[in-house]
C-alpha cells in the first residue's frame, strides 16, 4: 500500500548552512519538476521575516543551485512560510501548531545541531503535532553508539519507526546508487566481485577545501564521525554487499545491514589520522585541537564473499584535489608474462563527475610482447543536472518511502565498527593543505601497491 505523502514541509534551522547549500536549492529543483506544492514553513531563531527568508532563498538558489528559474521560484516563494521563535518554548510550538491548522501529516525536518533534538522532539510531542508525522533527521546520528541509542529512544518516544527518516545524502547520489546499478544489472561482473578475483578495495573521499566556517562542528565531529562513520560505511555496503531482490522493500538495507556486521571493529593499527596546518587556526577551533580532518583506515569484512580482501578507505579536508573515486583492484593474472605491472581495475568516480571504467592491458604497439595500461571507459557523465541527492531525499520523505535511508541497526553497527577510534585513541599526524594527507598514511596499503590518488 502507498503511503500517504505529507501535506506540509517544517524546516527546523532554515537560517543555517545546510538550508542554503542543499535545501533551499533541492526546493526550487523539486518546485522546477513539478514534484513541490505544499506549504513549507520555516523555522528560525535569528529574527527574520519572510521577506528575509525569500531573500536568503533566492540568493542561496543563485550561489549554489545553478541559477534562479523566475517561474519555479515564483511558485516557491508563494509556498514559504517564515516563522521565528525559542525552540525551546511552549508559546512557540502554540504557534506552530495553528500554522499547521488544515494539515494532517506534516513533514519535519530538523536541519539543526543534534543536541537541539530532544526539545524540539518534545516540543512537538507536547503540542499534539506527532501522530501521522514524519521526521527527517541530519547525520551524524549520534556521536557514538551510546547516544544513537539515546537519540533513537527520544525519536521513538514521539514518532514510529516508519516515521522516521536517517538522511544520509550519499545514498541519494545517482553515483552512488549507479554502484548497484553496475553490479546487479550486468551478468560480467558477479563472477570476478568476490575474494577469487578482487585483490583490494580502495574508497577516497578528497576534498581540496578546508572546513569553511565549520570549525565549531567540526571540532565535535572530526572526519571519523563526519564522514567516514556514515557516507563510507554505507559506499560500502553498497560496494560489498549480496543481491537485494525488489520482492520486498527491506531487501536493500538488510543486504547493507548484513555487510556492516561482517564488518570487524577497526583496531588502533588500521587507522591513520591527519590535521592539516592550519586547522588550529579556524574559527571555532581550539589551539590545541586533536581533532581528525583525515583520516585513513584498512578494513575487514568477515564474510564468504570478501574474506582476505583489505577495504582501504580515505577521507579528508584540504587534498589536492575534490573526487570520490572507488577503485577495485583484481588480482594479477597467475602467469605474468604478458601481464605487465599494473593489475585490471574498475574505477568508479562518485564525485564530481561520475565515470565507470575498466583498466586493461593490451599489446603496446611495436614490440612483439610488450603490453601498456588502457582505461575502457563504460560511462561519463559530467556532473551537472542529475537529480541532487537533496531532491531526490526530500522528495522520497514527502512521499514516505524510506528505502534511501539509513535504518538504526546500520547506524548503530557503524558505530560500533569505528567506536574503539573514537575519542583521539591514535596519533595525530600534521599534513600540508594540497598534499595526500600525511606521510604515515602511505603505509596502510603498502602491500598492495600504495593509494590510488584520483586525478
Ligand atoms: C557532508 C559533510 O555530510 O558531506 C561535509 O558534513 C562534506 O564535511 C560533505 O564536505 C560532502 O558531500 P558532497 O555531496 O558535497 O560531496
Amino acid at each position: 500500500m502507498t503511503p500517504p505523502r505529507s501535506d506540509a514541509l517544517v524546516l527546523f534551522g532554515s537560517t543555517g548552512d545546510l538550508a542554503a547549500k542543499k535545501l533551499y536549492p533541492a526546493l526550487h529543483a523539486m518546485v522546477r519538476r513539478g514534484q513541490l506544492d505544499i506549504p513549507v514553513i520555516c523555522l528560525g531563531r535569528s529574527g527574520w521575516t519572510l521577506e528575509d527568508l525569500t531573500n536568503r532563498v533566492r540568493e542561496s538558489i543563485e550561489r549554489h543551485g545553478g541559477g534562479v528559474d523566475e517561474a519555479a521560484f515564483a511558485r516557491l516563494a508563494g509556498l514559504l512560510r517564515y516563522l521565528d521563535g525559542d525552540y525551546n518554548s511552549p508559546e512557540f510550538f502554540a504557534m506552530l501548531a495553528k500554522s499547521l491548522r488544515g494539515t494532517e501529516r506534516p513533514l519535519y525536518y530538523l536541519a539543526i545541531p543534534p543536541s537541539a533534538f530532544p526539545n524540539v522532539v518534545n516540543g512537538l510531542a507536547s503540542c499534539g503535532r506527532t501522530g501521522h508525522a514524519r521526521v527527517v533527521l541530519e547525520k551524524p546520528f549520534g556521536r557514538d553508539l551510546a547516544s544513537a541509542r539515546s537519540l533513537n529512544g527520544t525519536l521513538h518516544d514521539a514518532f514510529p519507526e516508519e516515521s522516521i527518516f536517517r538522511i544520509d545524502h550519499y545514498l541519494g547520489k545517482e553515483a552512488v546508487l549507479n554502484v548497484l546499478t553496475f553490479r546487479f544489472a550486468n551478468t560480467f561482473l558477479e563472477p570476478i566481485w568476490n575474494r577469487n578475483y578482487v585483490d583490494s578495495v580502495q574508497i577516497t573521499m578528497a576534498e581540496s577545501f578546508g572546513v569553511e566556517g565549520r570549525g565549531r562542528f567540526y571540532e565535535e565531529a572530526g572526519a571519523i564521525r563526519d564522514v567516514v562513520q556514515n557516507h563510507l560505511l554505507q559506499v560500502v555496503g553498497f560496494l560489498a554487499m549480496e543481491p537485494m531482490t525488489m520482492r520486498y522493500r527491506e531487501s536493500l538495507r538488510d543486504e547493507v545491514g548484513k555487510v556492516l556486521r561482517a564488518v570487524r571493529p577497526l583496531e588502533c593499527g588500521d587507522l591513520v589520522r591527519g590535521q592539516f596546518v592550519g586547522y588550529r587556526q579556524e574559527k571555532g577551533v581550539a589551539a590545541d585541537s586533536n581533532v581528525e580532518t583525515f583520516a585513513a583506515a584498512r578494513l575487514w569484512i568477515d564474510s564468504w564473499r570478501w574474506h582476505g580482501v583489505p577495504f582501504f578507505l580515505r577521507a579528508g579536508k584540504c587534498l589536492k584535489t575534490t573526487a570520490t573515486e572507488v577503485l577495485v583492484r583484481l588480482k594479477q593474472p597467475p602467469v605474468q608474462d604478458l601481464a605487465g605491472s599494473t593489475p585490471n581495475h574498475v574505477r568508479l568516480r562518485l564525485s564530481p563527475d561520475v565515470v565507470i571504467a575498466l583498466g586493461t592491458r593490451v599489446k603496446a604497439h611495436g614490440d612483439t610482447f610488450a603490453t601498456e595500461s588502457q582505461e575502457l571507459s563504460l560511462m561519463r557523465q559530467p556532473s551537472g543536472d542529475e537529480m541532487g541527492a537533496y531532491e531526490r531525499l526530500l522528495g522520497d520523505a514527502i512521499e514516505g518511502d524510506p528505502l534511501l535511508f539509513a535504518r538504526q541497526d546500520s547506524v548503530e553497527r557503524a558505530w560500533e565498527i569505528v567506536e574503539p577510534l573514537l575519542g583521539g585513541a591514535t596519533p595525530l599526524h600534521p599534513y600540508w593543505p594540497g598534499s595526500w594527507g600525511p606521510t604515515e598514511a602511505e603505509r596502510l596499503p603498502l602491500a598492495i601497491g600504495g593509494w590510488h590518488d584520483p586525478a
